[in-house]
């Protein structure tokens, strides 16, 4: 073992960025003053962990004319930074994280950085002193490697519901309550979506024992295991194997027997596993034995639990997954409630393909269906894309208020059958102009092929059957959207998609 300083370790992710980036509870705040530019060593302080504890972050910048370089820091997490000072203003990139947009923009005003962090939260930092540091974080090497065996679980995409994309930091134990409640009364447990999954921000602080806590928010997992079992559905929770999630709340580096054994305890069925500070503190080729570390934890409780990597596709792990225990894996970083979004995730499955079956999954992430920011065309075709490539299927959004139209969509049986077909084959897409078909193999012999239109008109498409690798000629077709049998003729079958929307069939031979 050895003593490594968090910030002499780089982070690895690419991808992880959006990840972290919600989380990177940033504290800015410069050195002294107007005059001197933007250049030294800011603190600002984010959350306050249950015992009182506050959370720093660190942000040490350099400035040669209006050229500013330098890190940002939190506990487990260290990043590079770059940008520009015009005067006060300045705006600052992480380039690993992509140059699209500026994760920090700001201000230093009467010597303090006044900012807006990924265009969400408001951050003021202050100079820091030399007192102003983040604790070191011991070094534990990871074990060697061996195949953690298959836990027989996820035989079909998980589905269920996932906090996240709604709530993200706003989560609690009521809600987490109703929105079981809801998932029963609106006939989404028995469409099959079974988990009601606690993302980020539940963990509080670890007991004297090193126990991890659940926070103020949730004040007995124990006792909302029990009611959300009472329901007929599974719980999930959440956790890094870094020492800080990417929310900035204790996670379970050097805890992970331990927390798995908590995990079981309190009777949860589903664990998801971000990687987020774990890059601050391994090397990128550490993935697999980190995430074997948490499999065999979580299969020494003895109880079944759902092991859901995230680690944002890092380190082709479509091709190790399972050997760590895992039942699925993300294989991009976080989506969007956006078309544009929502369309590089499912394209990014191309090389993870041939890697999905029954009991290991590629996961393009969370559904945003109903969310409010994609066309009903769009979310249409988001539930047909994630079926069509077998991904776990997590509803994203508020089940307790859905219109009648998300329900039509997230309740589709005849897609979340495509979804949920026993064969687990992915679907891979083919171009042509704007429309892109998907071509889904399933257990009976039969086909589910999709067309998504993604230019701005509506446009015929043609679906012929020659290209579906059917055993025979077309005995039944139906569209699955508007729920009637379609009728090919001379071996194909054309109609109209509108912009943004999706023709999906299924196809038999006779
Ligand atoms: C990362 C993950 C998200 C979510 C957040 C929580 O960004 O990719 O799905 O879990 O962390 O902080």
């Amino acid at each position: 073992m050895m003593q490594k300083k968090l910030d002499q370790r780089r982070t690895l992710a690419t991808a992880a960025s959006s990840a972290v980036a919600l989380c990177f509870c940033l504290m800015l705040a410069a050195v002294p003053g107007y005059g001197q530019g933007l250049a030294g060593r800011w603190v600002s302080i984010g959350r306050t962990l249950d015992n009182g504890e506050q959370q720093k972050s660190i942000l040490e910048l350099k400035q040669s004319g209006n050229e500013l370089t330098g890190a940002m820091k939190t506990l487990g997490f260290t990043v590079e930074v770059k940008g520009t000072a015009t005067g006060n203003h300045f705006e600052l990139f992480v380039p690993e994280w992509g140059q699209q947009k500026p994760v920090l923009v700001g201000d230093l005003v009467n010597g303090e950085l006044h900012a807006v962090e990924r265009g969400r939260r408001n951050i003021v930092a202050k100079p820091a002193t030399p007192g102003d540091d983040l604790p070191t974080v011991s070094y534990i090497e990871p074990p060697p490697l061996h195949n953690v065996p298959y836990n027989g679980l996820a035989k079909t995409p998980p589905m269920g519901w996932n906090s996240w994309n709604l709530f993200a930091g706003r989560i609690d134990d009521q809600t987490v309550r109703t929105m079981a409640d809801a998932m029963v009364s609106s006939g989404m447990r028995d469409a099959g979506y079974i988990y009601v999954n606690i993302d980020d921000t539940w963990e509080g602080v670890r007991d004297a024992q090193g126990n991890l806590q659940s926070n103020h928010k949730f004040p007995d997992m124990k006792a909302l295991a029990e009611y959300v079992h009472s329901k007929g559905l599974k719980l999930g929770i959440y956790s890094s194997p870094g020492p800080r999630t990417c929310a900035g709340y204790p996670a379970s580096y050097g805890h992970e027997e331990q927390d798995a054994k908590t995990f079981a305890a309190w009777g949860i069925d589903y664990l998801k596993y971000d990687w987020c500070s774990a890059g601050s503190i391994y090397k990128p080729a550490s993935l697999q034995p980190v995430y074997q570390k948490m499999g065999d934890a979580l299969q020494s409780t003895g109880r079944p639990i759902v092991y859901s990597l995230c680690e944002y596709g890092m380190g082709s792990v479509e091709k190790w997954g399972p050997e760590v225990g895992g039942n699925l894996w993300r294989t991009t970083g976080d989506i969007r409630d956006e078309w544009s979004s929502m369309i590089a995730n499912v394209e990014k499955q191309v090389p993870t393909a041939p890697y999905a079956g029954p009991g290991h999954w590629n996961d393009p992430d969370m559904l945003e269906i109903g969310n409010g920011h994609m066309t009903d065309d769009e979310y249409r075709t988001h539930m047909s894309l994630w079926a069509l490539v077998a991904s776990p299927l997590l509803a994203g959004n508020d089940i307790r208020t859905m219109s009648d139209v998300t329900k039509s969509i997230l309740m589709n049986k005849e897609v979340i059958a495509i979804d949920q077909d026993s064969l687990g084959k992915q679907a891979s897409p083919v171009k042509n102009g704007e429309l892109e078909t998907w071509v889904k193999p399933l257990a009976d012999g039969s086909v589910a092929v999709g067309v998504v239109n993604l230019g701005a008109v509506a446009t015929e498409a043609t679906v012929n059957a020659r290209d579906l690798q059917l055993s025979g000629k077309v005995k039944k077709a139906r569209d699955l959207w508007a729920h009637k049998d379609v009728k090919f003729k001379d071996g194909a079958y054309a109609a109209t998609v509108p912009s943004h929307g999706v023709l999906l069939l299924k196809v038999s031979a006779k």
